[in-house]
């Protein structure tokens, strides 16, 4: 069955409410088809999922002691995700002493009487079961919840990742050993074969350190996929690169010998901190184009070799307050909308039972609160919503190939109500079939209408005059996001966003210089290519006639179907 656009209509804002969305069955197991991950009618399913911590001392998946584990699964659903990325410590598989730990055990070990108490009141069911059980019914819970699963074997030992001397790293490291790593990746396949909606396994999450290397990397690599083929040949085989998971560029020369096919996917993880503070000590435009000409270098070429790439792993601050953070995030949107790949958003977590030391460690990066009980933060999602519908792929060919105008600070996307209402902002499903044709005029497909600047802080507007300089719009600045042309005086003007009511507007270019002060953001556009068929049934207006002053406009109902 086809994917359904989901709105942001009904999020669960109090506890005590349960979702009532339905999620459209997908048929498993899923397969890949060149660069897209497909079910079992070759429809594409897009991977739009959250990463949920099992991991850490406890072993035992994060939240259990704050709410119901039906009510977080619902919530997970409700906000409009299909899958969670599950972590898990190879450990749990292959150390019996451990596994066999009761989850009440594994808390009184580590002295967390209040978690006890947590989970007997909210989790009772799975209080007593050993640790290897309760994470089976932890899957079997969010199956029940209609989530897919992908199962990451996130650390050997135990604990909180990932640094280069936590033992951790790369294959021969202290809790690091090849033979162990594939008993328990074997295990873990074998014991969820025939569990459907467990659709993929991450083999290995961040290798990295000292002893990281691209020979082992193939010889293991090769033999931990065949293990996991072998144990259950449903998953999806999904392998993270070197140097914490940004490093895929070997494959590019060489690549990986395996004895099956459509099954094998590549993750990277993206992160604003993954280049350190530039984001805060450079200029928007200038860190967004190098960082991901770097990334299409080092991981996104992949998707030209015909591989799947699963961004396993972004995220930031969810306060607001992290000026890294949130200049990455509107790049990162804007990279993730134009190849229109899978993502596992981190993190679910609002708080840990304990993580580095801290008992109760809240999750700025969570997208629930302390308490597991709402949105830590609400407008984080209508940033993600345009992230969750696919643009592209099989089974989405409804439409001749056109462009979403998406504006990655919003998360919105430039749309029309009627000829005479201004150009807004408004949901990406929502969107027009705009064309950005090779004259540089935007226009709205099918109609003689293109975007027009007209003044300098006035709106942008639609017009039929498409042969004049005010109608050209060029891409410009390092960050390829600024839509520029030229008002009737001669002046330079961006498209931009009227933030008190959300028209289109132009202004002048920000920041294109190297001023690092300066967040350019509110001018950034992408085009997205998209065929998917429109969001609702549109009246788009067309005109006939020769000249301005005799213009016949007429309504047709071209009744695109809606979904
Ligand atoms: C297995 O787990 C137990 C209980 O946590 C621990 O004491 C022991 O050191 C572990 N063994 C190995 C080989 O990691
Ligand atoms: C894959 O197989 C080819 C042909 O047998 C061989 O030349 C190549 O070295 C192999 N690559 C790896 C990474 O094992
Ligand atoms: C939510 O995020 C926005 C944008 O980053 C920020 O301005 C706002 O303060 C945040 N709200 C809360 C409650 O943290």
């Amino acid at each position: 069955m086809k994917e359904t656009t989901r709105s942001m209509k009904g999020l669960i804002l109090f506890c005590s409410v349960a979702a009532v969305w339905l999620q459209a069955a997908v048929g498993l197991p899923l397969h890949t088809d060149s660069r897209w991950i497909v079910d079992e009618e070759g429809q594409r399913v897009k991977l739009r999922c959250v990463n949920w911590v099992s991991h850490l001392e406890a072993v035992v998946a994060e939240g259990l002691s704050k709410q119901p584990i039906d009510e977080i699964s619902n919530r997970i659903e409700s906000f409009g995700f299909n899958c969670v990325r599950l972590t898990w410590p190879l450990f749990l598989a292959t150390n019996d002493s451990l596994n066999s730990l009761t989850v009440r055990q594994s808390f009184q070990r580590l002295g967390l009487a209040e978690a006890i108490a947590g989970i007997q009141a909210n989790n009772p069911f799975i209080i007593d079961l050993p640790l290897i059980k309760a994470f089976e019914a932890v899957v079997g819970k969010l199956g029940e919840g209609k989530l897919m699963v992908i199962l990451d074997n996130h650390i050997s030992k135990p604990g909180w990742c990932c640094s280069n001397f936590d033992g951790n790293g790369f294959f021969g490291d202290q809790y690091f050993s090849p033979e162990l790593w594939i008993k328990g990746l074997t295990r873990m396949a074998a014991m969820f074969n025939g569990v459907a909606h467990v659709v993929g396994m991450s083999l290995r999450n961040e290798l990295r350190g000292p002893k990281q290397n691209v020979n082992d990397w193939y010889r293991y690599m090769q033999r931990g996929a065949e293990a996991v083929h072998s144990a259950n040949p449903d998953v999806l085989i999904i392998l993270s690169g070197l140097s914490f998971d940004r490093d895929l560029s070997f494959l590019k020369n060489q690549p990986i010998n395996l004895t099956f096919t459509a099954k094998l996917v590549y993750e990277v993880h993206w992160y604003g901190f993954s280049d350190g503070s530039s984001w805060e000590s450079g200029n928007s435009n200038q860190v967004c184009g190098r960082v991901t000409n770097n990334l299409m270098k080092m991981s996104g070429f992949i998707l030209e070799q015909g591989f799947p790439l699963f961004i396993s792993e972004f995220g930031v601050d969810q306060r607001g307050t992290n000026i890294n953070d949130n200049r990455y995030l509107s790049c990162f949107l804007s990279v993730a909308a134009e190849f229109d790949l899978d993502w596992a958003l981190w993190t679910l977590v609002g708080s840990y039972y304990l993580r580095e030391g801290v008992v109760g460690l809240n999750e700025f990066y969570g997208i629930l609160d302390w308490n597991w009980c709402s949105l830590r933060n609400s407008s984080f999602l209508q940033r993600i919503s345009a992230l969750q519908s696919p643009f592209q792929g099989p089974g989405l060919e409804e439409r001749r190939q056109y462009n979403v105008i998406f504006h990655p600070l919003t998360g919105l996307c430039v749309v029309r109500k009627s000829l005479l209402d201004p150009l807004k902002l408004g949901p990406c499903v929502d969107s027009d079939p705009w064309y950005y044709t090779p004259q540089k005029f935007l226009t709205l497909k099918g109609t003689y209408f293109c975007i027009q600047a007209e003044e300098m802080g006035k709106q942008a507007k639609l017009g039929i005059i498409c042969t004049v300089s005010n109608a050209k719009w060029d891409m410009i600045s390092d960050s390829k996001m600024h839509l520029s042309s030229k008002v009737s005086n001669g002046s330079m003007v961006c498209l931009d966003v009227d933030s008190s009511t959300n028209e289109i507007v132009t202004n002048s270019c920000k920041c294109l210089g190297r001023d690092s002060a300066c967040d350019p953001s509110s001018q950034w556009f992408k085009l997205v290519n998209s065929t998917r068929s429109l969001g609702r049934a549109r009246s788009m207006v067309s005109m006939v006639g020769s000249s301005l002053g005799n213009v016949v406009t007429k309504f047709v109902e071209l009744g695109y179907g809606s979904t």
